[in-house]
């Protein structure tokens, strides 16, 4: 998807410094080819192993619906976190099964919406029910499970199971949730979890397989219960630095599909629909971010200022998250230790610390931080009047605008202006 031909950084056949001309920076620039593919790579290596099985775009990790819909165009359907994601996911004309709400810690209005909007309800906790059931009785429920045991490669607060986790159902309450909901008349059940982000080793998905299974087998059977469905979440990760290796995904769905066949198998349990529901996996390696080069410091150490801040991208200064840097132009120059950063009056702007970069870098360059497709632009927030960048999505031959950059009246839109200031602006 990114090539570098004489130095220069191209996405698809667009260079970055022509499309910084046409758009301006700081630029979310997406590949469409990019997402398409790496959705029906991960269909059909499942589907070689468990025909049965579906996918769900975990729509947090970057919600343009431009993007979302390139997904959902084949077959894709839309894992939401609230009920303004369920609303996206209609926009895109998906109902019913085709969505998954897996909110945490919902207010009665979210779960009256929730079930409203037909999607399929995927409660958090056991208390959640109750609360759930004043609005309707849905045809269908899940649980999300915390089966003890979560990993990731971003760090420990991306860590989505086991005792520090806000998320899921404490194995000890599944039994309860499951058998209260059959008491109030639901009849079909699915389950669910999602332990952790990015992961690279395929053991992990094994081990959490067996972790849910070991949990949900003995109290279905005690149940009666038939599952229809198992969705293990997302977590399947990319290589954000280059000696990462890439997750071996045929190893990895031919072990979570024969871990889940062996063990219904040996239960007599009918196989149920397999589903997961990725966010970096589709869109993290097919999206770019372009700034611009501001000011080349030099003080205590190197710094190469930028116009892309922690507002634009908030990972590296939440998470200490790791992005490759590219310079366009001058890819093979001689190295120097440089740190980067963005505009914001905070010091968590210096969002990267010595890194070996161009050591010809100067005012007016192209920056290119890799791998910003996913919770990127998502995570983008206004500060310091520094406003949300813009997106675009590029295929083989042809460049769309598909969100404008933000503006001044942007920043003021909500905002309620009393009768004096109004006055003053006349
Ligand atoms: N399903 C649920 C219920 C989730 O909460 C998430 C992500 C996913 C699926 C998709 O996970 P993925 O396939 O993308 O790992 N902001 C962090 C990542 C947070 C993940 C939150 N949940 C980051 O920038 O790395």
């Amino acid at each position: 998807m990114i090539t570098v031909k004489n130095d220069k950084i191209f996405i698809e056949n667009f260079g970055v410094s022509e499309l910084s001309k046409e758009f301006g920076t700081p630029l979310y620039v997406y590949s469409s080819e990019k997402i398409r593919n790496n959705f029906i790579r991960t269909l059909e290596t499942a589907r070689k192993y468990y025909p049965n099985f579906d996918l769900f775009y975990a729509i947090k990790a970057c919600n343009n619906p431009n993007i979302a819909n390139i997904l959902v165009k084949e077959g894709a359907g839309i894992d939401a976190a609230s009920i303004n994601e369920i609303k996206l996911a209609k926009l895109l004309g998906l109902t019913g099964n085709k969505i998954m709400f897996s909110g945490n810690f919902l207010s009665d209005e979210d779960l009256r919406e929730g079930i409203e909007s037909g999607a399929i309800i995927n409660l958090d906790d056991k208390s959640l029910l109750p609360r759930l059931l004043k609005f309707g009785i849905p045809s269908i429920i899940s649980f999300r499970v915390n089966p003890g045991y979560g990993e990731s490669n971003v760090g420990e607060w991306v860590t989505n199971a086991g005792p520090k986790a806000k998320f899921g159902l404490h194995p000890n309450h599944v039994y309860d949730a499951y058998q209260e909901a059959q008491k109030a008349g639901i009849k079909r059940f699915g389950v669910h979890m999602m332990p952790g982000s990015c992961l690279l080793d395929p053991d992990y998905f094994f081990k959490i397989t067996k972790m849910l299974l070991k949990i949900i087998i003995p109290i279905f059977k005690d149940l009666n219960i038939e599952v229809e469905f198992i969705n293990l979440g997302g977590g399947l990760g990319i290589p954000y630095k280059k000696n990462d290796s890439c997750l071996d995904l045929d190893k990895t769905m031919k072990g979570i599909s024969d871990i889940i066949i062996k063990e219904c198998n040996k239960n007599n349990m009918k196989l149920p629909t397999l589903y997961m529901e990725p966010g970096r996996y589709f869109v993290g390696d097919a999206g770019i971010l372009l700034g611009k080069v501001h000011t080349i410091k030099r003080s205590y150490t190197n710094i190469i200022g930028t116009d892309i801040s922690m507002n634009t991208l908030a990972r590296p200064a939440m998470y200490d998250a790791y992005h490759h840097i590219y310079i366009d132009g001058k890819e093979s120059d001689p190295r120097e230790e440089f740190g980067v950063c963005g505009q914001i009056c905070e010091n968590t702007d210096y969002w990267c610390r010595e890194r070996e970069l161009p050591k010809t870098v100067e005012e007016g360059d192209i920056i290119v931080v890799a791998d910003t497709g996913a919770y990127g632009f998502g995570m983008s927030y206004q500060y310091n009047g520094r406003l949300k960048a813009a997106e675009v999505l590029v295929s083989k031959n042809e460049v769309k605008l598909i969100r404008n950059r933000e503006t001044f009246s942007d920043m003021l839109i909500n905002v309620v202006l009393s009768e004096e200031i109004k006055k003053t602006t006349k």
